[in-house]
């Protein structure tokens, strides 16, 4: 995958004639619209014939030996760790600084999720902080609330809006430590990252984790309206996922249907429903022809915005990056909020006012009720993340945005950093 720049910034196919920007739109085409009454038509809607061909050409996108499709990034994510046969007790790494899958996939195990800082610039999960929870967990007085976990065994990093974390230092800490990696992997689709400039792309999913788990929700960088896959090079872990993603079965339908193939199966182990249906891999095919095409319009979305807003004091953007091929599923800003009269919700309030969709990621774990209450995480444990999640809004970006709706981001942006501005002067226009 070459990271070359898409230069021309001119999709025209959607223009917003009240200026009304949202926050995310899917890209489908006539394509997707065409497999799907197509399946519709076929006689065959679960899993099927589209899924295998979807988890086929996607493990070769991501240079993977093994997908599994499911029905969201969640349930990848919950095979993954009952792959790793994660028990009860044991505690697992994972960022504060994420959305509530990453999570409470552990807690469907009763394990620990042990909760890690955000690294400032990037706002994926800090190493350096993680290292110290580690540490305490070691002292031996540490507990979650009023669990004492067992040992440490894995980690979860997320690579936040599809900037990948460098994935020889994630490797390193675990190797270290002993521990299991699974990917959440639900913004980086298609993302790479290489450790300097002279070294070869390496993808996300492209053995940078005993398992990476993405996703295709509809705001997702490709889209299955709902879907996941988990990807590995391991055979016995993929046999494990696919197992459990059907109920435990020795045997899917597609092949107990046929003519061809026995009727007859074993119930293996006690799985899940989890399997995605043939009507969402119809859109999947589609959507993963057109996905570098998709990413590179959003990265000349987020160049655009990088360009235009760049000289604006009162707001920091994300960090460019030449050893990162981005996904650009996300455009967090940062406001400076000492520059401000007004603090982050107003502002997200003047633009959603000015027809500007926006979001935060994310509050961050520690300071919701279940984690504050439940495991007694306080904000003082995560400094980073605690100040951060005040000064940070996601902008639009999506791959069928127009000039116009670009524009009309950035124009609204600087119009409301002039006007709330502490030192309106120190504005550059
Ligand atoms: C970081 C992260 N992980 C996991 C998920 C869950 O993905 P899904 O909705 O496909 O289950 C999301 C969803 O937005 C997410 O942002």
């Amino acid at each position: 995958m070459e990271n070359k720049l898409h230069v021309v910034h001119s999709n025209s196919k959607f223009e917003s004639p009240q200026k009304k920007v949202p926050f995310q739109r899917p890209d489908l085409g006539e394509e997707e619209i065409n497999e799907v009454v197509e399946t519709l038509r076929s006689g065959w809607l679960t899993t099927g014939p589209k899924v295998k061909k979807f988890e086929k050409e996607f493990a070769r996108a991501v240079n993977a030996e093994f997908a599994i499709a499911v029905n969201s990034c969640t349930a990848a994510l919950h095979l993954a760790v009952e792959a790793m046969d994660l028990r009860a007790g044991q505690a697992v790494l994972v960022p504060t600084m994420t959305f509530a899958a990453t999570s409470e996939i552990l807690l469907y195990k009763n394990a620990v999720p042990v909760l890690v800082d955000c690294d400032p610039v990037t706002g994926n999960m800090d190493l350096r902080d993680a290292e110290e929870k580690l540490k305490t967990l070691k002292s031996g007085d540490f507990t979650v609330g009023d669990i004492k976990p067992l040992e440490v065994v894995g980690i979860i990093p997320v690579h936040v809006g599809g900037f990948m974390m460098n994935i020889g230092e994630v490797q390193d800490f675990a190797e270290r430590h002993g521990l299991w990696v699974i990917e959440d992997a639900a913004h980086s689709f298609p993302a790479a990252w290489r450790p300097e400039a002279t070294s070869e792309w390496q993808y996300c999913g492209e053995n940078t984790a005993s398992v990476t788990c993405f996703s295709f929700y509809a705001n997702k960088t490709i889209t299955t309206g709902e879907g996941g896959m988990a990807v590995t090079n391991n055979k016995a872990i993929a046999e494990k996922i696919r197992l459990l993603s059907l109920h435990g079965l020795s045997n899917d339908p597609w092949n107990r249907y046929s003519f061809e193939d026995g009727w007859d199966y074993r119930i293996v182990l006690p799985g899940y429903k989890y399997n995605l249906t043939d009507i969402a891999a119809a859109i999947g095919l589609h959507q993963l022809k057109r996905a570098e095409a998709m990413r590179r319009e959003r990265e000349a979305v987020a160049e655009h915005y990088l360009d235009a807003l760049g000289e604006i004091e009162e707001i920091e953007l994300p960090p460019r990056n030449d050893d990162r091929i981005h996904s650009w599923h996300l455009f967090p800003i940062r406001l400076n909020l000492e520059e401000f009269s007004i603090d982050r919700n107003a502002f997200m309030e003047k633009l959603r006012e000015n027809g500007v969709g926006c979001s935060v990621h994310w509050r961050p774990l520690h300071l919701h009720p279940l984690y504050a209450e439940k495991f007694g995480w306080k904000a003082s444990d995560f400094p980073v993340a605690t100040q951060l999640w005040k000064r940070i809004l996601s902008l639009p970006v999506f791959s069928s945005m127009t000039v116009s709706e670009s524009r009309h981001v950035v124009d609204t942006v600087k119009m409301l950093c002039r006007n709330f501005s502490t030192k309106a002067a120190k504005l550059v226009a």
